[in-house]
């Protein structure tokens, strides 16, 4: 029904070079690249800006830390239908759990099910721990074998949360606008089928970067057999209307927005952010948040959901763009209180205010701060926070 409109030229990739998400073999922490293991895990500006920001309470500030400076724990989603996923999990608790805890070794965590998520696993073991432990060997390779054949996938627990706040059913036309590599799209996929191995729904995913589309089709979704995906690169911004069957517009019941940002909530995975990341990156990227998010919106059936969600806790990528989302919509769009869902997930409320400060930490109360010509084109009204009687109608701490 839908195909990408622009060309692809897949003969140009260069095999294996692109970066797999999702896998278990990966050579970041391997023998010669210790590049990873070294970075420095440090920015002031970042912590300065952080405890600046209130996202969290500030006695907290100091887990916050060293949390960030931990090694990321890994945790995995079984995949398919219901019953595949059940055996599947229940094979690896038989054939391995018991035998690790009987080893008794102090340092091996046996990995466990995650309270709003049972078909997700977690241990807060390293991959390289993991990989490298001899009581975990055999479990290792199962997970590996499994990952090969598209029963389970790596995925970051808190990546798992868009799709189930979205929850859409088999009937659902759903939207992923920022789909690539496709963890999200592959649960909303496994939802969709949850209950009818041919529903009447589908999932559009859609993504700008031909290359990540390749990657999302030919690793991700290879091993997902259905007829209710298809794969769509444009920019989301300028997403188009899709045309049914009978000349009428789709709209779409669901819609993901799970949009491109500084990713400063995955300094664990990509440490290269410790070394580069500055209050910058994301003044730069609110424009095209906002334009996504609104072209999501525009695409939403009346009483349709949209999850917008970014790898970031900074409320400039978060509220400010829910925000003007809000003010744009001029009262069609509501927030809506998510606090009854996964009631085991702990979970801090959005803000109402925030600050917005520039690369060198310099602040910005409001536009009449701006002294350099260049940044007139930076910071722009929707960074500011709205005034507490507009925050008040917005509920910005439902985000
Ligand atoms: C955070 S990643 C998405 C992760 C994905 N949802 C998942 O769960 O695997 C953001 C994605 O947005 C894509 N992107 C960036 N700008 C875009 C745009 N203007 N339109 C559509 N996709 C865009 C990037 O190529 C990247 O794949």
């Amino acid at each position: 029904m839908v195909h990408s409109s622009r060309r692809c030229n897949f003969n140009k990739k260069k095999k294996g070079h692109e970066p797999r998400e999702n896998t278990w073999r990966d050579d970041r922490d391997a023998p010669g690249n210790q590049g990873y293991r070294e970075v420095l895990k440090e920015n002031e500006k970042y912590w300065q800006f952080y405890k600046e920001q209130n996202v969290f309470p500030l006695e907290q500030f100091d887990e916050f830390r060293a949390a960030l400076q931990r090694d990321l724990p890994v945790s995995f989603r079984f995949q398919g239908c219901h019953k595949d996923r059940e055996q599947l999990i229940h094979e690896m608790e038989n054939r391995f759990f018991g035998k690790i805890m009987e080893a008794g070794d102090t340092a091996v965590c046996v990995p466990k099910s995650l309270l709003w998520y049972k078909e997700a696993y977690q241990t807060p073991m390293s991959r390289t721990a993991v990989r490298s432990h001899p009581i975990l060997a055999q479990l290792h390779n199962f997970l590996v074998t499994e990952a090969e054949l598209g029963n389970l996938s790596r995925q970051e627990a808190v990546s798992m949360i868009p799709p189930l706040l979205l929850a859409p059913t088999s009937d659902h036309y759903v939207l992923d606008l920022c789909a690539a590599p496709g963890s999200k799209t592959t649960q909303l996929l496994e939802m969709i089928h949850e209950n009818d191995e041919n529903p009447k729904g589908m999932v559009i995913a859609n993504d700008v970067d031909m290359k990540r589309c390749y990657m999302l089709i030919h690793h991700t979704l290879k091993r997902f057999r259905t007829a209710a995906c298809a794969v769509t690169c444009e920019d989301a911004a300028r997403f188009p209307q899709i045309a049914d069957n009978d000349g009428g517009i789709i709209q779409f019941d669901r819609v993901l927005a799970d949009v491109i940002c500084s990713g400063d909530g995955t300094l664990r995975k990509n440490p290269e952010i410790w070394k580069k990341w500055t209050p910058q990156d994301a003044l730069g990227l609110h424009r095209m948040q906002i334009a996504i998010a609104r072209k999501g919106a525009q695409q939403l059936k009346v009483g349709g959901r949209m999850v917008y969600s970014t790898c970031s806790m900074n409320p400039i990528e978060d509220e400010a763009v829910v925000a003007q989302l809000l003010r744009d919509s001029k009262g069609s769009l509501r927030l809506v209180d998510t606090s009854s869902l996964l009631p085991e997930l702990k979970r801090e409320n959005g803000v109402n205010t925030w600050k917005v400060f520039d690369r060198d930490m310099k602040l910005y109360n409001s536009l009449d701060d701006i002294t350099e010509e260049k940044m007139k084109k930076v910071i722009v009204t929707s960074l500011f926070p709205p005034t507490e009687e507009e925050a008040n109608k917005m509920n910005l701490h439902f985000t």
